[in-house]
């Protein structure tokens, strides 16, 4: 190895310190107008979600006055139901799934951000405070078209 290469990785390393230091700083902010509340799991027969009745159909039901669930697939390489709307100032149980590989959920810009396996239903709730569009994106590489894969969440006053 001669000089010029020590030097790049030393250049990269910076490079990646620096990212690293700014991702610390605004990781744990989380946008104006939500809050994760929790996030736990359970099980599902990833190769018949069209029979499951939670499944079958992406949707967001209403269970209470201001409290709602969604049932959401991710999938190569897309999101369903996309957009996903909700109301503001409504407490959201988000069940999602996936039928193929492990995917990413994660609600830009908020610490809403989980991990979707095959088989089990990751499940968390999120307040939604004031209206908005966020992002919903993918952060787990799924293959060919991960980068491709978004969506969004349209919480409607
Ligand atoms: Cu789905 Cu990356």
């Amino acid at each position: 190895m001669n000089i010029h290469s020590y030097e790049k990785i030393w250049l990269m390393a910076a490079l990646l310190l620096i990212v690293g230091f700014i991702s610390t700083v605004t990781y744990g902010a989380t946008a104006v107008g939500i809050d994760m509340v929790s996030d736990e799991g359970g099980t599902v027969n990833a190769s018949a979600l069209d029979e499951d009745p939670r499944f079958s159909e992406p949707r967001v039901e209403q269970v209470g006055d201001n409290e709602y669930e969604a049932y959401v697939i991710a999938q190569q390489f897309i999101f369903r139901p996309d957009p996903i709307t909700v109301p503001a100032n409504s407490t959201v149980t988000f069940f999602v799934t996936s039928p193929d590989v492990i995917h990413g959920f994660e609600i830009v810009g908020t610490n809403a951000n989980v991990m979707v396996v095959p088989g089990q239903v990751t499940e968390l709730t999120v307040d939604f405070n004031e209206p908005g569009e966020y992002g919903l994106l993918c952060h787990e590489y799924c293959g060919a078209g991960h980068h491709t894969m978004e969506g969004s969440v349209v919480v409607q006053p």
